[in-house]
């Protein structure tokens, strides 16, 4: 197999993923996850995370490594995802680790949950790369300045990656609600079921994107600025208006004792997503020179959200990629990714000092 061999541990909110990459190539991605336990309170409870990692994690590992058909020996590097996330639950992945590393004596590397999400870009297809026995590192497949939509129940971030190793910078984030979140709450004032996401996407199928004109979260000239004057939020996002928004109108039907019409008020609240998100990704692609677009995350799964990004995309002159669905969700195939690049651009390993840090930047 291709160098390096490397294992990633990731239990940052609801999915105990344990993955195996060497190289480029995805030998194995073991996922538990404990959204059933979570479904009945319409998130993710942190205390039932933590303690499903617990009980997930050594199967997981098991179910890892014997899909790669590898043993712990064999392992060149093992990473594992520090932050953000939940702390409770990043501890057990983070304890986990540190365990391995201690007895296997083999070098761990801390990485960023949001930088993985990226990283896992950098796989190649399924069939693996190059012929088996490569001594080689991972060939770099990262455009030198790729751009990074992440979209998920944690996070909405656009990234700037001119180096997934060293340099990667945080060109905008939402400021209340993670895109995710605003479905997950949308879909619970719509009467669906949590998670959300896929039932207002099954819900719009039938209705009409422009029964509501819902607002655009930080889209008015006082955030956007122009591109010689950046406005403050120029590439940040904001859904708490149009989470209120929806809720104003479910709740005008009510009061008027008329029959909410959900298909309409699923298809506009996913258009104001999918157009907000799409458009500020396009636009700081374009003025930061950025040809080449990555599309990660939970959300990545919305189908008007895939058909816009590509669309705009293609008008722009942007390379698409959007990894397959299991890779876009939370995973350890993605931190043992990350991991490899970081062991084949030299990077020092963090050694067993570090912690959990929940907010990590
Ligand atoms: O990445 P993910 O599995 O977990 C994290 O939050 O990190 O993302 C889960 C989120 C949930 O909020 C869920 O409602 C949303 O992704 N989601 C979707 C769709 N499928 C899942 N949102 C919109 N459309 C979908 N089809
Ligand atoms: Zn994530």
């Amino acid at each position: 197999t291709a160098r390096p061999l490397v294992l990633g541990i990731e239990s940052s909110c609801d999915e105990t993923g344990v993955g195996v990459v060497a190289g480029t190539r995805l030998l194995a991605n073991a996922v538990s996850s404990s959204m059933d336990e979570h479904v009945r309170f319409g998130g993710v409870i942190p205390e039932i995370a933590s303690r499903a990692h617990l009980d997930a994690m050594l199967p997981t590992l098991r179910a890892a490594l014997d899909a790669a058909g590898v043993g712990l020996a064999d392992v060149d590097a093992i990473a594992v995802t520090s932050g953000p996330g939940l702390s409770g639950a990043l501890m057990v992945g983070v304890s986990a680790a540190k365990a391995l590393a201690l007895a296997t004596g083999k070098p761990l590397y801390a990485v960023n949950h949001l930088v993985a999400h990226v990283g896992v870009g950098l796989l190649d297809g399924e069939g693996g790369a190059g012929p088996a026995g490569t001594p080689e590192p991972p060939a770099n497949h990262l455009p030198d300045n790729l751009g990074a939509l992440l979209v998920s129940g944690g996070h909405t971030e656009i990234l700037r990656v001119r180096s997934i190793a060293s340099d990667v910078e945080l060109l905008g984030a939402t400021l209340d609600d993670a895109a995710g979140e605003a479905y997950d709450k949308v879909a619970r004032i719509l009467g669906l079921p949590y998670p959300g996401g896929p039932a207002i996407d099954a819900a719009a199928a039938w209705g009409d994107p422009r029964a509501f004109a819902f607002p655009r979260g930080l889209t008015a000239a006082k955030y956007l600025g122009s591109a010689e004057a950046p406005g403050a939020h120029r590439y940040d996002f904001s859904f708490s208006g149009l989470k209120t928004a929806v809720a104003r109108v479910v709740e005008g039907f009510a009061a008027r004792d008329e029959t909410v019409p959900v298909a309409d008020v699923a298809a506009s609240f996913q258009e104001a997503v999918a157009d907000v998100v799409t458009a500020k990704a396009v636009l700081a692609c374009r003025e930061h020179g950025i040809t080449s677009l990555l599309l990660g995350g939970g959300v990545a799964a919305n189908s008007r959200l895939r058909a816009l990004t590509a669309s705009r995309c293609a008008e722009a002159g942007i390379e698409l990629t959007v990894p397959p669905l299991r890779l876009c969700t939370d995973n350890g195939a993605m931190v043992a990714a990350l991991g490899a690049q970081l062991v084949a651009a030299g990077a020092a390993p963090s050694g067993l000092g570090f912690g959990a840090d929940s907010s990590q930047p």
